[in-house]
């Protein structure tokens, strides 16, 4: 099983963000993961295009855009045009999912689903087949420096059951609440992406705060 680290710019210090995702990208980071909130969906409010034309002319690594948005259908255009290479959305933000997954593979970026924490494996069952990308989502979404809940590992357990029985070879990724301490168990359960915001950037040294990660992810819980 791999173990892909995906540093969240949410917790970088935008006033050095380029030197934030080298430092990062050194340390081993494949993806940089780009949390965009509407202040509707989930309390907060943050970035959109802009940070993410921002990142595409800092790093060449993918950027895993996860949209905690009303409406993401409204931003696959303008996001892949930005430079997007996955694009996540929630089943409970919108109505026709299957329609916009198709739209965002038709724009060449990935598609993914993110799970809130109470949100039901049921909601991607009938589209395991359009994706390239599961969140399971182990904090309720909206602000970095939440702790990981325990009951995800069981989830993140039925969802990789999920994509095996369908032989998918979508990611499974893991959002929220990743530490050093915390990432062997979603990891033993099947999780092969980690999305981590402040135990790389809450850190004074990403890189090796990205290695320390990768390095747990090898030890069998
Ligand atoms: C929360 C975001 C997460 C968050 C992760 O709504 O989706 O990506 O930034 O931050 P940490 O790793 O600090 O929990
Ligand atoms: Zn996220």
């Amino acid at each position: 099983m791999s173990c892909r680290i995906a540093p969240s710019v949410l917790s970088a210090d935008l006033d050095r963000l380029r030197e934030q995702v080298e430092q990062a990208v050194a340390g081993g980071a494949e993806w940089i993961h780009v949390d965009v909130m509407d202040g509707h969906f989930v309390p907060n409010l943050t970035f959109g295009a802009p940070l993410i034309r921002a990142l595409r002319r800092i790093t060449d690594r993918p950027l895993d855009v996860h949209l905690m948005v009303q409406h993401p259908e409204r931003y696959i255009t303008e996001y892949a045009d930005a430079g997007a290479a996955v694009f996540t959305f929630h089943p409970e933000a919108t109505v026709h999912v299957q329609r916009h997954l198709s739209a965002v593979r038709e724009h060449g970026m990935l598609a993914g689903l993110a799970l809130n924490p109470a949100s039901p494996l049921a909601l991607i069952e009938e589209v395991v087949g359009d994706l390239d990308l599961v969140l399971v989502m182990s904090v309720n979404p909206g602000y970095g420096g939440q702790s990981y809940l325990p009951a995800s590992t069981d989830k993140i357990r039925r969802t990789r059951a999920l994509l095996d029985r369908h032989r998918s070879r979508a990611a499974l990724e893991v959002d929220g609440g990743i530490t050093a301490d915390t990432i062997a168990e979603p990891w033993g359960a099947g999780a092969d992406t980690f999305v981590a915001g402040t135990a790389v950037f809450g850190a004074n040294d990403p890189a090796q705060a990205v290695r320390a990660l990768s390095r747990r992810c090898a030890v069998r819980v």
